[in-house]
């Protein structure tokens, strides 16, 4: 039998359960699934031996924001360290969102965000389309889904940067997208009385005194769930497929548990690995100002209660919201935590993250470990079975990780350009030590080792369907 590369020795673990084999690859996919392929494979293909490991689908992050111009300024990692930094997590495949500016159309922030991709990626990469200017672009809907992005974007808040949508808007995004076989992602905040609380603790004395506590202050977790309950009545009334994105409270885990009772099997929503480990006391320290992202990250209970969204399958999918700033970038702020430049690294620590604080703590048993960070978020952002999956005729997108090996979080030894991480200095088992893209090493003994442009640009034909 003639193939490229065979993994040999180890558990291949899918969403429905795992197995001791070896998985071989030709050219960019999987070709066979078997034990003893090893053995019998023609010389000149490469082993490599997984024994004592297990060998996943790699991961697939549906939420980051590379190069984005945001809050005044750009976040720090683009197409080139943001997805080396995602190889060496073992994340694969990356979807970002296409944002108009201004007068652009979909169709120019599309073009826009593909010119920031090419040339630059290591690995495969999609994205969503924010529908920021109702009016105008409802109307390019249909021939986005068309070519391949049936998955748009809807902001609550974010008015200063002319993102913001109202509720008509998502209300008519619902309809279409239940029209078009598309999905609509929402950030859920609810911008009214989220702009009150501002306007009431902006003052010199509460900034003096509580600093970047005021980020926490003025985001109570209705800010978010009145946002997510009205979401998902819209998607309730129109049909259209909903997904809440970055969810972070406990109680919006419990609107959509209710909405799934109900029936609503077109309702998901994710959660980001930060909300299921940090905590909101994290604002009262010397860098709390680091940690302010948007939703903001919150309390123990919230935690507990994402994580047992995750296990009852009423939370599909963790994904990171990469939106990376350095500690130059976040110092704009100033004192002054409405000048922060919002957003966390994340892609090179997902699976780590969710791995150590989910299997090794037992809240997650591997398959599911592999449902929520690979397999879920394929099928429903439409790229299933190509992705996702190690099965014969899936691409050979594949992390090889070591059940017990841990590596020290030190930025400066990171493939992120951040100078600093939400969990530096944390001990975390999951990396990858070997990740493959499409039948490729891209990273080798926990090193990246790809090539710039070798991520390939990903169309879709469906979306919300698990
Ligand atoms: O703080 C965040 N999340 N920054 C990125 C923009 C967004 O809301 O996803
Ligand atoms: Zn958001
Ligand atoms: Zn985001």
């Amino acid at each position: 039998m003639s193939f490229d590369t065979i993994i040999a020795n180890g558990t291949v673990v899918n969403a429905n359960g795992s197995e001791q084999a070896d998985v071989a690859v030709s050219g960019e996919t999987i070709a066979k699934v078997g034990r003893g392929l090893a053995k019998k494979a023609a010389d000149g293909a490469r082993i490599i031996d997984a024994k004592g490991c297990y060998v996943i689908p790699g991961g697939i992050d549906v939420h980051v924001h590379l190069a984005l111009p945001f809050c005044g300024t750009v976040s720090a990692d683009d197409y080139d360290s943001g997805t080396k930094a995602a190889a060496r997590g073992g994340v694969t495949t990356v979807i970002d969102f296409a944002i108009p500016y201004g007068d652009e159309t979909l169709h120019d922030a599309l073009n826009n965000w593909k010119n920031k991709a090419a040339g630059k990626a290591c690995v495969d990469y999609t994205f969503h389309i924010a529908v920021t200017k109702w009016d105008r672009h409802r109307h390019e809907m249909r021939a986005l889904v068309d070519a391949g992005f049936p998955t748009f974007k809807q902001f609550m808040i974010y008015a200063k940067e002319g993102w913001q949508a109202d509720d008509a808007a998502i209300f008519g995004a619902l309809e279409q997208c239940r029209e078009l076989g598309g999905m609509l992602l929402v950030h859920c905040e609810s911008s009214r009385v989220l702009d009150e609380l501002i306007e009431r603790h902006h003052t010199e004395d509460e900034m003096h005194r509580l600093g970047a506590r005021l980020h926490a202050v003025t985001r109570p977790n209705y800010i978010e769930y009145e946002a997510i309950q009205r979401a998902v009545t819209w998607a309730e009334a129109t049909g259209g497929r909903l997904y809440v994105v970055h969810m972070s409270t406990a109680e919006g885990t419990d609107i959509i548990r209710r909405a799934h009772k109900r029936g609503l099997d077109h309702v998901f929503a994710e959660t980001c690995a930060q909300y299921l480990v940090l905590d909101d006391s994290l604002f009262d320290g010397p860098d709390g100002h680091l940690f302010a992202c948007c939703p903001q990250i919150k309390k123990k209970r919230d935690q507990r209660r994402l994580w047992d969204g995750l296990v009852d399958g009423d939370v599909c999918a963790v994904s990171t919201d990469t939106c990376t700033f350095t500690r130059e970038q976040k110092a704009m702020w100033n004192g002054d935590w409405t000048k922060i430049p919002m957003g966390l690294p994340g892609l090179e620590t997902l699976l780590p993250i969710v791995y150590t604080h989910g299997v090794l703590k037992g809240r997650l048993k591997m398959r599911q470990f592999v449902n929520l960070v690979s397999t879920n978020p394929a099928k429903i952002m439409g790229l299933y079975p190509t992705k996702g999956v190690i099965t014969r005729g899936a691409d050979a997108d594949i992390a090889i990780i070591h059940p017990k090996k841990r590596l020290t979080v030190e930025p400066g030894q990171m493939e992120t350009n951040c100078d600093w991480s939400p969990y530096g200095g944390w001990s975390l088992a999951g990396f990858a030590r070997t990740t493959l893209s499409r039948g490729r090493v891209i990273v080798d003994d926990y090193r990246f080792c790809g090539e710039n442009g070798w991520g390939r640009l990903l169309t879709r034909k469906s979306a919300g369907k698990a």
